[in-house]
Order: structure tokens, then sequence, then C-alpha cells
């Protein structure tokens, strides 16, 4: 007869010879464990509490081995404490894909073979989906590849603020609003932590442009500091609980960001109750003494004479290497500060290399690949669509022109330290193609020679762009090849060569380079189903708007761009992705410029270059409002191939008290034919105020997924803190008692619906 577990153990039980060795067995091993247990110390004691545990280590440590955990060892490791058992700690960038390994201190590459790794979509992309969700599968995904290449920090996300559409970073970022910023950072954070992998929040903070990066000095009033950019860092902090941050090159008061009194000891470590580590940005220490005193916990990138060049494997020369222990030796410092810093060090430790609960994670997994796909759908939008030219009819299309260099050109190479080494990237082209095949023909015409490099620290995209032809030759070419074509899908825009979209610099001008303009102009002409896709992480100038019927923003997406374009292209994605920053018409429409206040003034007396914000908290449809300028697309704009109803708005209450919260709910019904997603957007009036407000802010959305008909109510609460405002006198968040109003629609420039109510 077959016995059933319990039946077995209770006949094992009932022998009375194997019950008195089973007794035996467990005091014996219950001995043991406490043996055990008894020697273990306590830092290496997983029950016991991490701060005990942490104080245990730190008694431990030598003066030595406390200097050797606050400075890089290599470009992008640190050391950890060999003698007591924490291994060494490794950084990567980030924030789109798991960056190639470089040499022990030469920025090119290792040469490894299973670093290749998937390119996720720029940030600006995963912001323009506005879901969340996304936020976290991002960073779980990105947390799995990280994990498996043996990074325990991803030097991401960014979440500087878009103040000009020139800022060559702006691709690496969030968009131009605090309260979108935050909603998207934090669910990445969470994600890429939940996979045992520190985020690095940067570049904190006001590191809105790249020109002069290690000069500025930036000169913003506080209501724009706690209103504007600060918001996002502050939520990636509390609410996301991230274990790093990464201090900016710029200045703020004089003093450089990575040892900055008010930003770091003031606001992150005090005022926020930041426990994490303080990163430098590379090369972005540039005192002793100030990195001691003024916040900074780990420094990276330094080289010797305070910028990223000069002598190789100087790392014991780093400000937080020798001539800190100098100063201890010397008895002008304590080691009150480095304990300080140490402790948050080991905290890191704790929750990274120490933690043996997490899995290893995984590389190029089909998973990362569908994840990458999804936010690049969900990402993509549809700016412009006349006489519905979009999605391409499947029937009529038998023949499909695609022109411009970025419908080959590799994306993911270049753009600074964000720049990746991926196992694949497929291109607009190929992406069409491929799906396409056996339903129309996809011919191809170059249209334009932009940059036909292709080279990062080493990584090459191995692609020939090289093109003998002339513009003009180039040019006729793509338009008798449109006159003979059903469609006409031109993918220009930017790149990521220096003083385009990358580091280090900015663009020079508002407009497309490369002569695209007069491209672009022929085509409209020549073709009336002609589709402007544009490749950016930034607004670009559009002199041929009226032109051209539809226009696709298609972002940097990484390893499936070709793929996922194509399906919003043919309409097997439905575009639900909403601009995160306003599309302004022109340069001297967004503030900054029309203000003249970018790059600065340069300040010979300190070195610097003084950039004032001047205007203040007006940034981006901030100041559409207020100066009552017309953007080309308002933020919150995006389009889709079905359409949207959204009615019957009504609140909670129509009168609340500081501590109440309030829902809106509105109903959404898809009116059209095909299902899609819809983001209801609520901005938040303040009628009367005792200073000075934007006219509107965005304080709740949502993304609601509807089939066709269908109908859903949605919700969205807020609470006091989407009615306050930063009081600089006194230097607190403010919610003033009256009346306010709630604005709902699908766009900044398309609220519809409101609803007054007062708080008490
Ligand atoms: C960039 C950082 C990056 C670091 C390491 C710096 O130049 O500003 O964003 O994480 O290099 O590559």
């Amino acid at each position: 007869m077959r016995m059933t577990g319990r039946s077995l153990l209770n006949n094992d039980l009932n022998h009375p010879i194997k019950m008195r060795k089973i007794i035996l067995f467990c005091i014996l091993l219950g001995m043991t464990c406490m043996a055990k247990a008894q020697s273990l110390p306590v830092y290496l004691d997983p029950t016991k509490n991490v701060e005990e545990r942490i104080e245990d280590a730190l008694q431990r440590m030598t003066l030595a081995e406390k200097i050797r955990v606050i400075h890089a060892q290599s470009k992008f490791s640190s050391a950890g404490v060999p003698r007591l058992g924490f291994p060494d700690f490794w950084t990567d960038d980030g924030p789109h894909g798991v960056r190639p390994d470089v040499l022990w201190d030469e920025w090119e590459q290792a040469g490894q073979t299973n670093d290749s790794c998937v390119a996720f979509p720029a940030l600006t992309c995963l912001t323009a989906s506005w879901n969340p969700q996304l936020g976290m599968l991002y960073g779980q995904s990105l947390g799995e590849e990280a994990r498996y290449r043996g990074k325990n920090m991803i030097l991401g996300p960014g979440v500087n603020i878009n103040r000009t559409p020139l800022n060559g970073r702006n691709f690496e970022y969030m968009g131009e609003d605090p309260f979108l910023a935050s909603r998207m950072v934090v669910p990445y954070v969470q994600g890429l932590q939940s996979i045992g992998v520190a985020a690095c929040v940067k570049h904190y903070a006001l590191n809105n442009d790249e020109e002069y990066r290690h000069q500025v000095n930036v000169v913003v009033d506080d209501r724009a500091l706690h209103e504007i950019y600060l918001p996002a860092f502050k939520a990636a902090v509390q609410e996301g609980k991230a274990w790093g941050i990464m201090g900016a090159y710029n200045l703020y008061k004089n003093q450089h960001n990575c040892h900055n009194q008010y930003l770091l000891n003031d606001i992150l470590k005090r005022d926020w109750g930041f426990d994490g580590v303080v990163v430098s940005d590379w090369g972005g220490a540039h005192d002793t003494e100030q990195a001691i005193k003024n916040g900074l916990d780990m420094e990276f990138g330094t080289w010797t004479d305070g910028l990223t060049m000069g002598a190789t494997n100087a790392y014991d020369n780093y400000y937080l290497a020798r001539p800190y222990l100098k100063l201890i030796q010397e008895g002008k410092f304590t080691t009150r500060e480095l304990d300080e810093k140490v402790r948050r060090v080991l905290r890191l430790f704790y929750r990274t290399t120490m933690d043996q609960t997490y899995k290893q994670g995984f590389l190029c997994s089909d998973a990362h690949y569908e994840a990458a796909q999804k936010i690049a759908e969900e990402g993509i939008v549809l700016l412009k669509n006349q006489g519905n030219v979009l999605p391409i009819d499947l029937h009529q299309a038998k023949r499909v022109l695609v022109v411009g260099e970025n419908a080959i050109k590799m994306m993911t190479v270049g753009g600074g330290s964000s720049s990746l080494k991926v196992q694949r990237e497929i291109s607009p082209l190929d992406g069409l193609k491929a799906r396409l095949a056996g339903k129309a023909t996809v011919d191809y015409a170059r249209g334009y020679v932009g940059d036909v490099t292709g080279n990062y620290n080493g990584v090459t995209t191995g692609q020939d762009l090289s093109e003998k032809r002339s513009a003009d030759e180039l040019i006729a070419e793509a338009v008798s090849k449109a006159k003979a074509a059903d469609y006409v899908i031109f993918f220009g825009g930017l790149n990521k060569s220096d003083y385009q979209d990358c580091e280090g610099h900015d663009r020079k001008s508002y407009g497309l380079p490369y002569q695209q303009d007069r491209v672009i102009t022929a085509l409209a002409k020549a073709n009336k189903n002609f589709i402007y896709v544009n490749i950016s992480g930034n607004a670009v100038e559009m002199p041929w708007v009226k032109q051209v019927p539809a226009i696709v923003q298609g972002w940097f997406i990484g390893s499936q761009a070709g793929v996922a374009l194509a399906s919003v292209l043919v309409g097997d994605a439905n575009p639900s992705g909403k601009l995160p920053y306003t599309w302004f018409k022109t340069l001297n429409d967004v503030p900054a410029h029309r203000l003249n206040s970018y790059p600065g003034t340069w300040r010979a007396d300190k070195k610097v270059i003084d950039e004032t914000y001047k205007e203040g908290i007006f940034v981006g449809y901030r100041w559409v409002d207020k100066d009552k300028t017309k953007p080309l697309f308002a933020f919150g704009h995006g389009l889709s191939y079905t359409s949207f109803d959204l009615s019957n708005l009504r609140l909670s209450q129509k009168k609340i008290t500081e501590n109440d919260q309030l829902t809106a709910t509105v109903t959404v019904k898809n009116t059209g034919h095909r299902a899609g997603a819809e983001v209801v957007q609520l901005y938040v009036s303040d009628l009367k105020s005792s200073l000075l407000r934007p006219k509107k802010e965005l304080k709740g959305f949502k993304k609601v997924y509807l089939a066709p008909g269908e109908t859903k109510d949605v919700d969205i609460t807020i609470d006091r803190s989407a009615l306050s405002f930063y009081h600089d006198k006194l230097q607190k968040w403010v919610a003033e008692p009256g009346d306010f109003e709630v604005l709902v629609g699908n766009a900044s420039d398309h609220l519809p619906l409101k609803a007054k109510f007062t708080l008490q």
C-alpha cells in the first residue's frame, strides 16, 4: 500500500529507537546552531538590526579601511572591507540600460563578451507614457540586467527639469513638470531597488543644461527651487526611498553641488531625512575640506586635478583619500564626519552587496525585450494626424517609402555616459520591413546625411553610413521615389552626437540639423500621405508644421525601436503617449531664452558663470499660461487612433479642511472604433492667493484603457499638498484657505471640465 506523507511520519515516530535518534539529532543540531549564532559577530548576523550591524562594523574598521570605502578604486568601483567580508562595490551607468564594462582605469572597453544589454527607451519616453506601472517594470527589468552583470548601483534615473530644449541631456530626464517627474521616478527607483540594485538619482540639483556644466552657478529663487527643481528628487528620496543620490557638476550659491551645504546637508539630509549615500558626479569633487563638511559620502571619477583629466590610478590622491587621512592625522578633523560617511556606505553595503536574499538576475531575456517594447509603444506620441493619415492603411499601402538617416542609424551608441553596447537594436527601417513583409514593398532613400560616425568609448556601431552624393542629389532621389509611393515616412530629428542630444554640450540652435527642413518640405509637396517621425529627446523647431499632415514623436527607444515604431505606425499599438514637456514654436518663446537667462554671465572673480533662472516658477506650461504664448504642442498633448469623451466631473466634497482628501471622478468613454488608452489629467488652479501662482498645475493623472464603446469612471485623489506653494518668507509649504478649481481634460491646453471647491 502506498503511504501518505503523514502516515509515514506517524509510522516513524511510533518507533522508539528511531524516535530517540531523532531527539538526539535535534539536540545536537540546536547546539550547533546556537554555537554558530553565538560566534557570529553582530555585523554579520542577519537576525540583527541593520543599524546595530553598522555600528558593530564601524568600530571594527581601521582608519585606513574607513577612508578606503569612501572613494573610488577604479572608474566605476569602490573598495569594500575584505578583512571583514564586505565585497567591493560596483556602480554603472545608467539610466537606459547597463553600460558595457570599461577598463579598470580607462574609458575604453574592457572587451567583455557578456556585457551586451537590452536598451530600454530613454526616460523621456518612459515619462511620456504617463504610466507609473511602466516605471516599475522599467526599474525591475533594468535591475535584473544590472544584477546579472554584478552591478550594485545604477547611476540613474535623472530628474532634472526640462528648462530649455537645447539641453543636451533632456533625453535622459523626465520632462518639465515636477509632479509628473515625481510620479514616474518613484516606481523606477522602487522597481530597481526591489532587485537589490541601488538607484543613484541624478543630478542633484539644478543641472538643467550641459554647456559649461562645471562652471555654471545657478541663481534661482527659493520658490522655483522648491516648487520646480526639487520635488522629483524629494519624491525619489522620501517615497522611492532611494539608496543613492548623485551630486551635480554645477554650483548653487557659489558652492559645487557635490559638496554643497544647502543642498546636501540642509535640504537632503536634514529636511528630507535621506539615509543613503551622496555620490559625486565623476570629477565633481573639488576640495577636501568641503567634501568632508558639506555632505559628500563617496567620491568618484576625480583624478588629481579635480576634473576628469589627470594622472592615472590616482585614487589614493582623491580629495576623500590621502588628503582626508592627512587632515585627520594632523588633528584638523576628528573622525566624526568620516564615521557618518562610513555609516552611510555600510548601510548601502547591507542593502546591496551584503544582502544575500536577491536572485542573480537575467541579461537580454525575452521579458526584458517585451518590457522595452511596451514602454516604447506607450511612450510614442502622436502629435498631429490631419486627415487620419495614420495608421497606415494596410489595404492601400502597396509601396511605402522610408526616408532619412534616423531610419537606419543606431541610436544606442553615443550621447555620453548613457551610451550602451546592445545585443540588438532594430532600426525603424528594419522594423517596418518586417511588419509590412508580404503586404507592401518598403523602399528607402537617404534624404540627407547627418553624422556618419558611430563610436562611443570604443563601442562601434559597425554601420557604414558614408554617402558620396550631394544634398541636392539625395533630395531629388527621395522626391522622385516619394511621388511613386503610397506612403512616405521620414525619420529625422536629432541624434546622439556632440551638440545634439548628448552629454557635455547643448544644442546650438532649435532648428533641425543637417538641412532636414529642406527635405521635409520637398517630401510634403511630393506626397500627401507624408508622415514625419521625429527621433529626439527634445523639441525641435518645425517651420513646416502646417504642410505635414502626420507627426509622431519617436524618442530614442532602444533595442525594440523599429518594432515599436512600426507597430504604432500601422496601428497594432494605438498611440497613448503624451508630451512630458511643452513643445514651443520658437526658441524665443521659451522663457529661459526670452528672458535672456541662458547660458549666463561669466564672473571672472569667482571663475563661474552665473545663470539666473529669471523665469522663476514659470517653466514650460506655467509660462505658456502666464505669457499667453501658443505652443506648437502643449504639455500633456498626444493623440490617439480612437476618440475619447470625458464628462461628468464630480467632486467628493465641495469644502475640505487641511487634512482631508478630495476625490475627483470623471467618466471616460471610448467613442471610436479601436481599443485605446487616454490619460486623464487633473490640474489645480488657486483662484486667489497671497503670492503669484501659476494659473494651473498638474496634480493628478490616470491612464485608462478602454475597448471601443466602453465607459469607465476614473478617480483621482488629491490632498493638501496639491494646493500648497512654497512660501519663501516662511520657508515652508503653505496651503492657503480659499477657493480652488480643478480642471480636468487630456492635455494642458484641453481641460474642458471644471469644478470649484473651498479649502477651509
Ligand atoms: C555623468 C554622469 C555619469 C558619470 C559616470 C558623468 O560624466 O554626468 O551622469 O553617471 O559620468 O559615467
